[in-house]
């Protein structure tokens, strides 16, 4: 019997084709859009491997229905969205997409920080309002880049990428994070050090969050956290939105205690905390960090080897949950 594979949402072409030419079933929800839970319910009693994303909820009312359910291939780095406990207590490998977004990721990182320091969007809207009546001594002032101070909590993969592109700035950094990298910080010319939380806030001038979201992450920046940050610095966060308290930072900027930020997240995605979207200085996207066509058909690929590997005997590449893996 063919394992069945069920794909929550279309994938970039080649990522079916690929289960299926490994002798898969695949079914896939037909729509581009998040699944409804009555069918996500359904479809789990069915299959034998899913394929499913990161706005895919995967807790324990799913999975008590997933009697005959082996692994999750969640279609991301994160997999915050599925519980890996309960997953585990039944048996249920789960995996994920780690490695393959990384420099997608990090360069939208960029794109969000130079757009919050430089105010990129809002002169764009300017200019497009029919505003712009030339040049001006103090046109969209914004804040220098280049030898400035960036503190990035996080250094794992995505972080140490992000990190490492300041370079092209000189710029110095500060890092959090569980251990001291020494390599990392022999290897970046402009001087890295590992630092409190507290420091890191309270002497950068931009402050970049690439922690996963678990219990000890959620509102890792909340009103304290934002009140030592410098009046001029600038917050990007491209992790989880949960990471920080939106709250806290709508009046953090509404206030002026920071002075910008650049978001790929939030706390309640698809909603964005109505305070921040009447706010000049915040850029706002919409979770599209890794969104690149080649990252993209990547990480399906790896999601899809992943079940493959398993269906074969083969322990899946990106196992997160090791522990259910028995066969040597
Ligand atoms: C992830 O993979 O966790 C990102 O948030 C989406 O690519």
């Amino acid at each position: 019997m063919p394992a069945r594979i069920y794909i929550t949402r279309p994938l970039p072409a080649g990522v079916a084709e690929h289960l299926r030419e490994a002798g898969m079933e695949v079914e896939i929800y037909p729509k581009d859009q998040v699944i409804p839970q009555d069918v996500l319910l359904r479809a789990v009693e069915e299959c034998d491997g899913l394929l499913c994303l990161l706005t895919d909820m995967i807790g324990r009312e799913v999975l008590a229905r997933a009697g005959r359910l082996r692994i999750i291939a969640n279609y991301a780095v994160g997999y915050n969205n599925i519980d890996v406990e309960e997953a585990t207590r039944r048996g249920i490998a789960v995996t994920n997409t780690p490695g393959v977004l990384t420099d997608a990721t990090a360069d939208l990182a960029w794109a969000l920080l130079f757009a919050a320091a430089r105010r990129v969007v809002e002169a764009e809207r300017y200019l497009r309002e029919g505003r712009f009546q030339g040049w001006g001594p103090q046109l969209f002032l914004g804040q220098e880049i280049t030898g400035r101070t960036l503190g990035v909590v996080g250094l794992g993969r995505i972080g140490q990428a992000f990190a490492s592109r300041a370079s092209a700035f000189r710029m110095k950094i500060l890092y959090n994070s569980l251990e001291a990298d020494p390599e990392f910080e022999g290897a970046y010319p402009y001087g890295a050090s590992r630092v409190d939380l507290d420091t890191l806030l309270q002497q950068s001038d931009f402050v970049s969050l690439h922690v996963p979201l678990t219990s000890e992450t959620h509102h890792l920046i909340g009103r304290r956290e934002l009140r030592l940050m410098r009046p001029h610095a600038v917050l990007i966060n491209t992790a989880r939105g949960p990471v920080v308290d939106e709250a806290a930072l709508a009046q953090a900027l509404r206030e002026g205690w920071i002075w910008s930020a650049g978001l790929d997240v939030y706390e309640n995605e698809p909603a964005v905390h109505p305070g921040l979207l009447t706010l000049p200085n915040v850029v706002l996207l919409p979770h599209v960090g890794s969104a690149t066509f080649a990252t993209r058909l990547r990480m399906g690929l790896m999601a899809a080897g992943n079940l493959i590997a398993y269906f074969q005997g083969r322990r899946p590449p990106n196992l997160v949950n090791g522990g259910v893996w028995k066969n040597g």
